[in-house]
């Protein structure tokens, strides 16, 4: 084969490598274990506390809303770059970092520098779904790590608890998302818990907004004047288990969050509320669309970013 034609044949190579998209079975030689070992790690953290798939899950948001899927908010701190722990939205609050080391470390143990911690977190999300009870998807791989971590984009992109609608929708829209993408995404609160400061004004100061009893229920955890870290759980009723009954919630005035309540608030969102909370069928089936588009977010694949060795800290 003459030079031009090997030349062209490599860029032809490359230019393949670069634009991959994410596929199911990108690991399928090199780790095929791999999604086993996510998934029995993930099994017995869930076992031992159920919030964990909660807390995977909202990690996974986090750190797809920030310059994409890059595993940035796994980083710390480093002398050239902030990262985004301390970010306003995940601070105090953000977990599931411990785990992530530990499914890192087993899956490091099988297939050593193979694996990208933004593809682990992509599965442990899933699972941790999956484990609660909730839907079931295929996840896309094939994400590298990104080398830097931006605390100033978390400050912006990821939505505080006392957004109102317009906002909610325009943050969701910078990411591609639609606002029925952010209402079905939002069925995610349907798990997990949230600590009273974030919660405190909406139950203390929107009386025409929130269920009366529902709101003195939660005065009685959550004082207003400290206590600041004391939890409840932002599904009421199902706390532990995926369904929809956070949709059912909203439509009795009992959104534990501003930004909750503001998804069934006379706005444009109220019919697809309405529908989540009537079938859990369409909101299973509308969830997974918009985690497979979430989880797809600017990922870096090909010569770009990194197989971290250790998800905290870039090569
Ligand atoms: C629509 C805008 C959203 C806002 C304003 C919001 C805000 C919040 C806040 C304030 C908390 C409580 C944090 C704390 O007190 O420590 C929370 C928890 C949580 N969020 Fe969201 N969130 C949003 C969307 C999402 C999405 C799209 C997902 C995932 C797909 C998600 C998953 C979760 C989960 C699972 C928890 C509980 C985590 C745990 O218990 O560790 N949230 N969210």
């Amino acid at each position: 084969m003459g030079s031009l034609s090997s030349t062209l044949l490599w860029l032809l190579i490359c230019a393949t490598i670069i634009d991959a998209q994410l596929t199911p079975n990108f690991y399928a030689r090199t780790c095929p274990t791999l999604q086993s070992i996510v998934r029995d790690t993930m099994a017995q953290a869930v076992a031992k506390e159920p919030r964990m798939g909660a807390s995977m899950l909202r990690l996974f948001f986090h750190d797809c809303f920030v310059n994409g899927c890059d595993a940035s908010v796994l980083l710390e701190d480093t002398p050239s770059f902030k990262g985004e722990k301390n970010a306003y939205a995940n601070q105090n609050s953000l977990r599931g970092f411990k785990l992530m080391d530990i499914i890192k470390k087993n899956v490091e143990a099988k297939c050593k520098s193979t694996v990208s911690c933004s593809d682990i977190l992509a599965l442990a999300a899933r699972d941790g779904v999956v484990l609660l009870g909730g839907p079931k998807w295929t996840v896309s791989l094939g994400r590298k790590d990104s080398r830097t971590a931006s605390f100033e984009a978390a400050n912006v992109n990821l939505p505080p608890p006392t957004a109102n609608l317009a906002t909610l929708i325009s943050l969701f829209a910078a990411k591609n998302l639609t606002a029925r993408d952010m209402t079905a995404l939002s069925g995610a609160h349907t798990i997990g818990m949230a600590r009273c400061s974030t919660y405190r004004s909406h139950i203390y100061n929107e009386a025409n907004n929130i269920n009366a009893a529902f709101a003195t229920t939660k005065m009685a955890t959550c004082p207003s004047i400290g206590g600041d870290d004391n939890l409840a759980p932002l599904d009421t009723s199902t706390p532990n288990h995926f369904d929809n009954g956070y949709f059912r919630n909203l439509m009795a005035k009992q959104g534990l969050l501003h930004s909750d309540q503001e998804l069934f608030n006379g706005g444009s969102q109220d019919a697809w509320v309405r529908l989540y909370a009537r079938s859990n069928y369409a909101l299973s089936k509308d969830f997974v669309v918009a985690m497979l588009k979430m989880g797809s977010i600017s990922p870096l694949t090909g010569f770009s970013g990194e197989i971290r060795r250790h998800c905290r800290f870039v090569n």
